[in-house]
This record gives C-alpha cells, sequence and structure tokens, in this order.
C-alpha cells in the first residue's frame, strides 16, 4: 500500500513502510556505503583535473593582532613552480566571505587580526610547490608587521566589553528577587573550551572558469548557494555567472556552513585571473589554523532553589569566544539563549549571552550550534544543587522537567507541546537499571580507595528548525525518465549524515518503486535556487517534503492517466512494488511512465517547502523559533583513577527520539556518532593557544578526538518509539545535532567519580571541561588540599627537556 495524503497516520505508515518495496522505515544502507567503503566515493579531491590545472595555498599571518607595514612578494613570485601571487587588490568586487556581517576579509588588508589569518595567496604548478611559496610568509622579509595588543581570551574581551555583536539579554520574571528568597543557593563559575570540526575531508575548492565570466566551483560545502552568492560578489558578478557543486563532503560537522567561503573564493579569484582552473585544498594545519571551531565559553551562574531541588530562580551569563569576526556566532548565541533551559522549566529566569572579540579564528557553527554550550551550564548547575542537598542529581532532574499542560512555557515563550521526556526518562532508568547500579557504584567505591565510579544521567531537549525563520525553506526537482528510473535533485547537501539516502527513500515510496530505481545528483546551484545551509538539523525534514511534494505532483499525473487507461478514478491508484494499479487492473510502473510520454504528460516537477508555525522576534528574543522538539537522554557509568586521572567509559545508555525514523540504522549512527563526538569535546578534545595567540594544537598529533576504541564496550543505543506531533515527513524527526548532548551523562559521571573520591568535600568538584586527566587531577586537588602536589624544595631545573 502506498499513502498519497500529507498528512500520515503514524501506525499507519509504519505498516505501509513494511509492506512495500520502498521501504520507509526500514534500515536500508547508506546510498554510498559500498563506495565509502571501497574508496569509490567521489570527494571534491577526487573529480578528474582538468589540463592546466594549477594549486593554491595560503600565506597566513604570524601574529594574532599586526599593522602590515609593508609586505614585499617577489621572494614568493620567483619561488619554484609560482604562477602568481595575490593579494586583497587584485579582489575586483567586496573582499569579504562573512555569511551575514560583512566583516570577514578574504585576505587581510592593512591589519590582521588572528595568527593564522590569511594574507596572500600563491598559485603555483603543483600543491607542494604552492605550500612551499606560501611558507614564505613566515619570513620578516616578506612581510613587516608592527605588533599591536592582542585579546586572546573571551574573559579579556569581557573585560573591556569588546563584542562583534551586542549582547543578548532573555528575562522572565523576578529572578533576582527569586533567587534571594529562596531557602537555598548556589552560584559559581563554568568553563567549556571549543571544539575543531575535524571533519576527514579538509575544506577544498577547485574552481573551472566558463565562457562569458562563467564559474564552476566544485566545493566541499553545506552551503553550495551562499558559495554561488561570496564568489559572485567577490568577482562583483551577478549569481547566475557562477554555480556551485558538491556531490557529498567527508563530514562537515557546521565547520562548512560558512567558512567553506574562504576556500571557494581564493579559488574562483585565481581562476578568474588566470583563467585556468584552480584547486585550493587546505593542508590539515592550515586548516586548523586559518578556519573557526565551536564556541568556548566561561560561565557565571547562580540560583535559588527549594528543598527538593526545584529552581525558583536562575541567572547565568554565557560569554562565548567569537574570535575576530561575526561569522554565525550571534544566531550560536540565540540558540545558547534558547537552550539553556534543557528539559527544565524556569520560571523566574535571566540570561544573557556575549559574544566576545578576540584575536583568534572565528569561531562558528558545531554541530548543536551553541545549543549544548547552553544547556551545559544548565546541567552542572542541577549537579551542584543536588550535592548541595545531599541527593542524588538524578532527583534533582526529575523534579524540574517541563510539565504537561502546567509549567510548560520556555523563557522564549515557546510552550512545549510535544514532551515526552518524562515516558522516556522512565524507559531508560528501567533498561539501564540506574538505581540498581547506583547502589552497587556506592558499595564499590566503598572498598576501592584509588579506582572511582562514577554514574549520571542526563537528558536533552532540543529545538528543531534554524532559529532565522527565513531559513526554513527548501526546493527539490524530479524527474522519471522514459525508461521509468528516477532522478532526484534537492537543496541539500550529503555530509556522510545520510540526507540522500532518507530523501530517496521518501521518493522511492511516493512511486511505490525499491530505493534502487531512484538516484540523487550531486547538490548544484543551477538546479534548486536560493538554497539554505544543510544544518540546524532540518536536512530531511525540509528537503524530504519538498522531495515528496514534487514526486506527488508527477505521481498524481501519472494516477490521472492509469486511470483513463485502466478505468476508476485516479485518487484510488496504488504505487506499490514497482506496480500501479487502479480499478482491479495494474501495469508496471515503467509501462505508465513510457505511455505518459507518449500521451506528452510533463514526467518531472519541482517540489518546494516552508515550515509552519516558525516566528521569531529578535529584539526581545521570544517567539516560536522552533517547530518542535527531539528528545533523548543517557545514562553513563565512568571509572576514573584517582592517582593518575585517566578515566573511561564503561557502559552507555541511549534512548533517543528520532520520531517514526524514515530510516533506524542511519538514525542509530547518528545517535552513536553524535554521542561520541560530543563526548570528545567533554573530555580529550583541548584547544589550546600560546600566549602569542598561536593555535599549538593544530594536528591529531596534539589534539586529541575519539577513536574506535574510546567508545564503551557496553553501548546500547536504542530509539524511543514514538511520532513526530507534528506533520513532518512520515512523521520523522531531526536527529544530527540532539544526540551530542547526550554525552552531558559522560562529564557528569566524571563529576560524580571525583566527588565519590573526596566525599566528605562540601562543594562540587570543580572540574572544568574538557575533563582531561590535568582537569580531573585539578578537581581532585581543588577538594582536598592535601592532594595538591607540595611545592619542590629544590628550584626545577628547566633546561633538561627541551
Ligand atoms: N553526520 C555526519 N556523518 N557528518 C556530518 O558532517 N553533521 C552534523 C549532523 N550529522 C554531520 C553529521 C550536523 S552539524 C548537522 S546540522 C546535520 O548532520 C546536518 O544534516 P541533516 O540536517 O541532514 O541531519
Ligand atoms: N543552526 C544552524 N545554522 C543556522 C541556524 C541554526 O539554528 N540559524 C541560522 N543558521
Ligand atoms: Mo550543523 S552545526 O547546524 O551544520
Amino acid at each position: 500500500m502506498n499513502r498519497t495524503d500529507a498528512f500520515v497516520e503514524p501506525a499507519a505508515t509504519h505498516a505501509a513502510a513494511h509492506e512495500s518495496e520502498a521501504s520507509i522505515g526500514v534500515s536500508l544502507p547508506h546510498e554510498s556505503a559500498a563506495l565509502h567503503v571501497s574508496g569509490e566515493a567521489t570527494y571534491t579531491d577526487d573529480v578528474p583535473e582538468l589540463q592546466g590545472t594549477l594549486h593554491a595555498a595560503l600565506g597566513l599571518s604570524r601574529h594574532a593582532h599586526a599593522r602590515i607595514v609593508s609586505m614585499d612578494l617577489d621572494a614568493v613570485r620567483n619561488a619554484p613552480g609560482v604562477i602568481a601571487v595575490l593579494t586583497a587588490e587584485d579582489i575586483p568586487g567586496e573582499n569579504n566571505c562573512g555569511p551575514v556581517l560583512h566583516d570577514d576579509p578574504i585576505l587581510a588588508v592593512e591589519e590582521v587580526l588572528y595568527l593564522g589569518q590569511p594574507v596572500f595567496a600563491v598559485i603555483a604548478e603543483s600543491h607542494e610547490l604552492a605550500r612551499r611559496a606560501a611558507a614564505l610568509a613566515k619570513s620578516d622579509d616578506v612581510i613587516r608587521y608592527e605588533p599591536l595588543e592582542a585579546i586572546l581570551t573571551p574573559a579579556e574581551a569581557k573585560a573591556r566589553q569588546q563584542f562583534v555583536l551586542p549582547p543578548l539579554h532573555l528575562k522572565r520574571g523576578e529572578p533576582a528577587a527569586k533567587i534571594a528568597a529562596a531557602p537555598n543557593r548556589i552560584s559559581g563559575t563554568f568553563e567549556v573550551g571549543g571544539q575543531e570540526q575535524f571533519y576527514l575531508e579538509g575544506q577544498i575548492a577547485y574552481a573551472v572558469p566558463k565562457e562569458m565570466d562563467g564559474m564552476l566551483v566544485y566545493s566541499s560545502t553545506q552551503h553550495p548557494s551562499e558559495m554561488q552568492q561570496v564568489v559572485a560578489h567577490m568577482l562583483d558578478w551577478p549569481a547566475h555567472n557562477v554555480v556551485c557543486e558538491c556531490r557529498r563532503m567527508g563530514g562537515g560537522f557546521g565547520g562548512k556552513e560558512s567558512q567553506s567561503a574562504l576556500f571557494a573564493c581564493v579559488a574562483s579569484l585565481a581562476a578568474k585571473r588566470l583563467r585556468r582552473p584552480v584547486k585550493l585544498r587546505a593542508d590539515r594545519d592550515d586548516d586548523f589554523m586559518i578556519t573557526g571551531k565551536r564556541h568556548d565559553a566561561i560561565y557565571e551562574y547562580e540560583a535559588g532553589f527549594d528543598d527538593s531541588g526545584r529552581i525558583l530562580g536562575a541567572r547565568v551569563e554565557i560569554a562565548l569566544r567569537a574570535g575576530y569576526s561575526a561569522d554565525l556566532s550571534g544566531a550560536v548565541a540565540t540558540r545558547a539563549v534558547c537552550h539553556f533551559d534543557n528539559a527544565y522549566y524556569l520560571s523566574d529566569v535571566d540570561i544573557v549571552a556575549l559574544c566576545c572579540k578576540t584575536n583568534t579564528q572565528s569561531n562558528t557553527a558545531f554541530r548543536g550550534f551553541g545549543g549544548p554550550q547552553g544547556a551545559l551550564v544548565m546541567e552542572v548547575m542541577l549537579d551542584s544543587i543536588a550535592r548541595q542537598l545531599n541527593c542524588d542529581p538524578l532527583d534533582v532532574r526529575l523534579a524540574n522537567y517541563y510539565g504537561i499542560g502546567e509549567r510548560d512555557t520556555t523563557p522564549y515563550g515557546q510552550r512545549v507541546e510535544d514532551n515526552i521526556i518524562a515516558p522516556l526518562t522512565d524507559e531508560l532508568l528501567g533498561t539501564s537499571d540506574y538505581r540498581a547500579r547506583r547502589t552497587a557504584i556506592a558499595a564499590f567505591n566503598a572498598n576501592s580507595p584509588v579506582l572511582k565510579r562514577g554514574l549520571a544521567f542526563s537528558p536533552v531537549k532540543f529545538g528543531i528548525s534554524f532559529n532565522v525563520p527565513f531559513l526554513n525553506q527548501a526546493g527539490a526537482l524530479v524527474h522519471v525518465y522514459k525508461d521509468g528510473s528516477v532522478l532526484v535533485n534537492h537543496g541539500g547537501t550529503e555530509m556522510g549524515q545520510g540526507l540522500n539516502t532518507k530523501v530517496a527513500q521518501v521518493v522511492a515510496n511516493q512511486f511505490g518503486l525499491p530505493l534502487s530505481r531512484v538516484r540523487v545528483t550531486a547538490t548544484d546551484t543551477s538546479k534548486i535556487a536560493n538554497t539554505s545551509a544543510t544544518a540546524a538539523s532540518t536536512g530531511s525534514d525540509l528537503n524530504g517534503k519538498a522531495a515528496e511534494a514534487a514526486a506527488r505532483t508527477i505521481r498524481e499525473r501519472l494516477a490521472e492517466l492509469a486511470a483513463r487507461q485502466l478505468g476508476g478514478s485516479a485518487g484510488d491508484a496504488q504505487f506499490a512494488n514497482g506496480q500501479v494499479s487502479v480499478n482491479g487492473g495494474a501495469m508496471p510502473f515503467e509501462q505508465l511512465v513510457g505511455a505518459a510520454y507518449l500521451a506528452r504528460v510533463q514526467l518531472w516537477s519541482d517540489g518546494f517547502y516552508t515550515t509552519p508555525k516558525v516566528h521569531w522576534d529578535a529584539k526581545t528574543l521570544t517567539g516560536h523559533p522552533f517547530y518542535y522538539f527531539a528528545y533523548g537522554a543517557a545514562v553513563s557509568e565512568v571509572v576514573i583513577d584517582t592517582l593518575t586521572g585517566e578515566w573511561k567509559l564503561v557502559r552507555a545508555d541511549v534512548l533517543h527520539d528520532a520520531g517514526q525514523s524514515i530510516n533506524p540504522a542511519i538514525d542509530i549512527g547518528q545517535v552513536e556518532g553524535g554521542f561520541i563526538q560530543g563526548m570528545g569535546w567533554l573530555t580529550t578534545e583541548e584547544l589550546w593557544w600560546n600566549c602569542d595567540g598561536r593555535l599549538m594544537t593544530h594536528a591529531p598529533s596534539t589534539y586529541k578526538i575519539p577513536a574506535v576504541s574510546d567508545t564503551p564496550a557496553a553501548f546500547h543505543v536504542q530509539l524511543y518509539q514514538n511520532h513526530n506531533a507534528e506533520p513532518t515527513v512520515f512523521r520523522s524527526k531531526a536527529v544530527g545535532e540532539p544526540p551530542l548532548l547526550l554525552p552531558f551523562s559522560v562529564f557528569l559521571a566524571i563529576r560524580d567519580a571525583i566527588a565519590a573520591a573526596v566525599p566528605d568535600a562540601r562543594e562540587a568538584p570543580p572540574l572544568r571541561a574538557p575533563a582531561t586527566p590535568e582537569a580531573i587531577l585539578d578537581a581532585l586537588d581543588a577538594l582536598q588540599p592535601q592532594r595538591a602536589p607540595q611545592p619542590a624544595t629544590e628550584p626545577a631545573t628547566t633546561d633538561t627537556a627541551a
């Protein structure tokens, strides 16, 4: 059976999925799985190079903040294999690749604002020769600088009130009065580090000049339309001169939402100037040095609460490191403000978010987009409240959950209408055996002086939609060829998350065809115009609906023809198992398509979708920014070594709400990947800039992302049986980002283990994130000062190591 109605009843859909070969709700492999594992999947660097292709590399600033006194690029021009050296002066149009404000020069002019900022581009015969010549940027003879004072931390920027955008402030009720009157109070500070996206495929663009001032840009980007636009502005061309294409990315994770632009611009500038194809592929170290990351944050918080731990009033200031320019920081900070509540009702609350301007990389989107930075501090606060009350943090969490029909309005004014966090929590507490394990862990800790175990539960409520309402739109184009094969194009981009597979499933389902009959092509700005980034986890919600609409239009035309040929009414036509049936007769899909062609029926269509209900007032920070919420929860158990600070995740149980999943295998993959990636952020991944503002952790040697061996031996990931309360595509829910918040439970379990090591400590463990072994030892030492290493009696010698 196949469904024609947009408003699909969940149970019926589920049954339909299993009957139909098109298999909505079935764990079909990723459409490129075989290509991924065989190495045949083509990424931007695999596009066959045209004859005459040149290679670009970037000359980077050596200072965090300096005036460029003079540039003498002759040595670079004369280096072996160099064809040209380009600077900002060579840009015919706008020297900007910033997505919102125009504060992001493609190549620096007069002043450099961070160490690693591109100042010039070298174009050479080979990648290697271009890199060698670009490295001359390190010489004083090439660029002379007058160093200026650099602001290197959010704390310094905050002290000087130096922001890239005005502060955001959301206040509801009378938080100060409620905190003052509360029977109990906590206050404190917290900090969390940033995170490098570490997509396996680095930033890359390959620009091919075309006739009549045309440019084809192959770009590894989440946002082809934006690449088209910035390249056109830079060249002072209309947008229709530029086509941007992306077949797939080897990961984006937000890092290619805006920051693929610099690479697309430089490759295109060079291709335009030299009338030759030019490729710019950033080396991993350069990628680290040039591009922005997840915003690190420092917090000040305060809360008043009753004896059950229920919050009566709360206040937080979230100071995010924006870096040298605005990039997407405004929307990131807004999402942070809108996720401070996480799954909890806050009647009286004051939230401030600051976008601190520092002389470091311009921070950008990263899975969760500020949401994790907003919610983490709330979870830390609840943990501290529980420790002050000497009760299980789980119970404090439960006491603060959003209610149903009461206590259900977020600080920004949106009601939480689809709340399933309580039953989801109940189920997870049961399957994870939380209460019994809490007792067993206490018993273990009582008998284990060095190794301590910790256990923690944390929930997620994540708002789905771009928090800039107009971005919630998408288009698709479906072609049915005469032989009955189907080609789908949509505005979303594939970065490994399985978007193309889900969209193909949706289209195959419309036509009652197996997935093998549907092919999804590369994303291409000449096919779908004015697309939004594939971001905010909305890829399949938006593009799935647009493709469904396009396919439905064709299907309705086909149904009419079938009814003309077989009798009966078009509305009764069924598309299933490769057959179209109506009025007791049936024919193969391709036979009907062939007949439709001869009957001059249009066999292709576009489709368009906009998300209903969303609106937002950026001045008051109130509205209905999210179409719906996705939920999840996790229980994590760790063991720490209190002598070395080493730790291990022993077991993690995850229950996540993907609505009625279109493809459970892909969704579980997203949950697992998001969990491990979030765990890396909170534990092992540490960005460290030296006192000159040089990022010292710019390669896997010093920046430690989780490996497969960091996956816990017991990793139980389940999808919660649910369907979206809103009529999304097959009642599914977005799943890309929300799971990144699940490993808060890992961080909190480490805190729990530290607390167990110092049972009589009166304060909660002052553990910073990432919880590296050093941070864990620092927290233990702070709770138990006699543990801390005593100062050496002899001054330590410094000349041995180096
Ligand atoms: N999964 C993989 N494998 N690679 C990625 O780059 N990016 C994440 C998430 N999952 C990412 C991923 C981010 S940041 C987002 S916003 C969503 O996927 C985007 O895709 P979707 O909207 O189709 O879920
Ligand atoms: N997520 C990702 N990108 C965005 C968003 C968002 O919520 N809003 C604007 N750009
Ligand atoms: Mo995802 S951070 O919205 O690209």
